[in-house]
């Protein structure tokens, strides 16, 4: 008789939603931690799996990949962004790497112009105050804040969300500065973007938005010596990830004005914020929410079962990560 193959594995580390998970389980056996699940149960659940999906909440190290065994062939991000990843360990071990570009940019790119306009406005002490009952009235000297509309906008990183953030502050009609490794010539032609040196953009932009990987050479691209070149009236956004700034330095900016204000949605060693940008004035803050519309996480969902299908059935991923 013959032998009757082994059903491949597929471990999410925490949680996907059904529209990427029923259609893992119509092809293969199913496990996963669940949200909270902690790293030593994680590292229990993945023997024997071919194939993990893996987020940004989830480290995905050589003991992981170890634990996991040889025959593991797809660590798939339900993320675009995979510093968690140790992409030389997956390497190493000929694991494919998969992430989920191009179906979050809409609503990582809408969130960065939300706390844009957010921080310049100082909504969050606005709303606040207003929540503790301290609204007294109609003030004509309470709750000033910045308008965008001619405003010079500094993007660091014209990728994708980034090239998508640009296009929609276009709208307020001020000039769009970029840092980039490469000329983007259809944002210059498009958006009549000019590329400029991180310097250059820290001295001249009104509003400095964050679009970088969270890699080691990125670590603190904020710091204090960038804030200090800062306008006094700049508001700084980051929907990237917590690791491209201080906190401590941008809390200190944002203590003694030297800078106006703060929209992020993402922290170094999250999900703890630091006290100090809790309290932080003209700072709104929000959890990691950049790709939290229905329409995209489903789509990543969609996008990371497709990918660990295709690894397992010996196709190309959909959208593979270079392993270099
Ligand atoms: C990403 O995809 O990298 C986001 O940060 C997750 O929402």
């Amino acid at each position: 008789m013959p032998q009757s193959k082994r059903a491949k594995r597929v471990v999410i580390a925490r949680l996907l939603l059904p529209a990427g998970r029923d259609p893992l389980e119509e092809r293969f056996e199913v496990a996963d931690g669940g949200l909270d699940s902690t790293r030593d149960e994680v590292l229990a659940l993945v023997p024997g799996a071919d194939g993990i999906v893996a987020d940004p909440a989830v480290p995905i190290d050589a003991e992981l990949l170890d634990a996991a065994g040889s025959q593991l062939r797809v660590v798939a991000n339900y993320a675009v962004g995979f510093d968690n990843i140790d992409l030389d360990a997956c390497r190493e071990r000929d694991v494919t790497v998969t992430n989920t570009p191009d179906v979050l940019t809409n609503a990582t790119a809408e969130l960065a112009v939300a706390l844009t306009v957010a921080a310049a406005r100082n909504t969050s002490d606005a709303e606040r105050r207003m929540r503790r009952g301290e609204w007294t009235g109609w003030d004509p000297a309470d709750f000033l804040g910045i308008e965008l509309s001619g405003a010079t906008i500094g993007v660091v990183g014209m990728g994708r969300i980034g090239r998508r953030y640009a296009e929609l502050m276009k709208g307020f009609g001020g000039e769009i500065l970029y840092t980039s490794r490469t000329v983007k010539e259809d944002a210059e032609v498009k958006l009549g973007a000019r590329k400029v040196e991180f310097d250059a953009m820290l001295a001249e932009a009104d509003v400095i938005s964050l679009h970088l990987p969270g890699s080691p050479e990125n670590r603190h691209l904020i710091d204090a010596d960038a804030l200090a070149k800062m306008k006094d009236t700049a508001i700084l956004v980051n929907t990237g990830r917590g690791v491209l700034v201080d906190s401590d330095a941008l809390a200190e900016a944002l203590e003694d004005g030297s800078i106006w204000a703060a929209g992020l949605d993402v922290y170094e060693g999250e999900p703890e914020v630091p006290e100090r940008l809790l309290n932080a004035p003209r700072t709104v803050l929000l959890p990691h929410i950049g790709s939290a519309t229905t329409r995209s996480r489903d789509e990543m969902a969609r996008l990371v079962a497709a990918n660990v299908t295709a690894v397992l059935d010996g196709e190309a991923p959909l959208t593979p990560v270079d392993l270099g």
